[in-house]
């Protein structure tokens, strides 16, 4: 599908034009989010087991696919059940006022109250416990000390590693009330998210999950990034395949049952063009249009996806599929 057009009818069927409703980009416009100053990192106790990286130094991004056994699979479901919970409790402090820090220091606690190390916590020298991405930062802003402002949006990302694995979850949170354009954004992004777990099946080239969100996204008047995909993960944070989140001709690898990765799509609502920040993390677009990230880890099944990035009762700040292949856990 093509992308819409500022003159033509807006994909909320309200009768306005596009540019004047959902695709009205004044009201998508931010300040370029000024980077604050960065606590030290927070101390995780001795008897929280860390990731192999934490004493190497070295991160391996192995070529080779995660593949999960049952039980294997039982503690990679406990990881990212974490993950969902930790994930749930920090984005219940997302408020006008609150810092990124702040938040970082609460999603800290809720890891280790799990017996949870967290993941990104000096991961290539990240040194924070969560990523915390605010308005036009598209990807790793550092919590800080700014304050969240009414009509801001912020994702957080939350990476645990328990029982020998890592489970990986983002969702991006208004603060206060947002315009609805910016809401059109977080929620499209939502649901191109979904959309891209529910198009995985065993068998199907990986390519699937690209050609499911970006005709959507598109559709909607938004951008997906290119240079950065989901990826496997269980044993290892970050490993192959390289998950495409745009229509990838060429990605003919197949789904197979037993595989876990995640699906992460940032979607951006004004130009594609985003740079490091000097701290050698934080990915600002140029323009400063705003972008939204929601992730959730998934296993292949043999007959679809399972999410795995829910809590035990059903809770995740994600959302989960309505419709399609992919289910809840049973
Ligand atoms: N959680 C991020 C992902 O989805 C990675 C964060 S790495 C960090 O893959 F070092 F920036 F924390
Ligand atoms: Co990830
Ligand atoms: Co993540």
């Amino acid at each position: 599908m093509d992308r819409i057009r500022s003159n033509s009818p807006c994909w909320c069927a309200n009768g306005a034009k596009y540019k004047r409703c959902h695709g009205d980009r004044r009201l998508l416009q931010r300040a370029r989010v000024a980077i604050g100053s960065v606590s030290p990192p927070r101390p995780v106790p001795d008897h929280i087991t860390r990731p192999d990286y934490i004493s190497t130094g070295a991160v391996g991004t192995p070529r080779t696919w995660q593949i999960q056994d049952d039980e294997s699979l039982e503690r990679l479901r406990h990881a990212c059940q974490v993950a969902a919970e930790v994930l749930l409790v920090a984005g219940q402090a997302v408020a006008p006022g609150t810092t990124t820090d702040e938040i970082d220091a609460i999603a800290h606690a809720a890891y280790v109250e799990r017996g949870a190390y967290p993941s990104d916590l000096r991961y290539h020298g990240f040194t924070k416990s969560i990523c915390t991405s605010v308005n036009g930062v598209v990807c790793h802003g550092v919590p800080d000390d700014r304050r969240l402002q009414e009509g801001d949006i912020v994702n957080i990302d939350v990476t645990a590693f328990v029982d020998g694995m890592h489970g990986d979850t983002s969702a991006t949170f208004a603060v206060g009330a947002i315009d609805e354009p910016t809401r059109g954004l977080v929620e499209t992004t939502r649901e191109a998210t979904l959309r891209g777990i529910a198009a995985v099946a065993a068998g199907e080239p990986l390519r699937r999950i690209g050609e499911a969100i970006e005709p959507f996204a598109r559709s909607r008047g938004f951008s997906v990034v290119r240079t950065y995909g989901g990826h496997g993960i269980g044993q290892t944070f970050h490993a192959a395949p390289h998950i495409y989140h745009h229509v990838e001709r060429g990605d003919d690898d197949l789904f197979q049952t037993g595989m876990s990765f995640t699906v992460e799509p940032m979607l951006l609502s004004g130009g594609t063009s985003f740079t490091q920040a000097a701290d050698g993390w934080t990915e600002h677009t140029d323009d400063a249009m705003p972008s939204a990230q929601f992730e959730h880890t998934v296993v292949v099944t043999p007959t679809g996806a399972e999410i795995l990035t829910i809590t035990a009762d059903g809770r995740t700040a994600v959302g989960a599929p309505a419709t399609g292949s992919a289910r809840l856990p049973a």
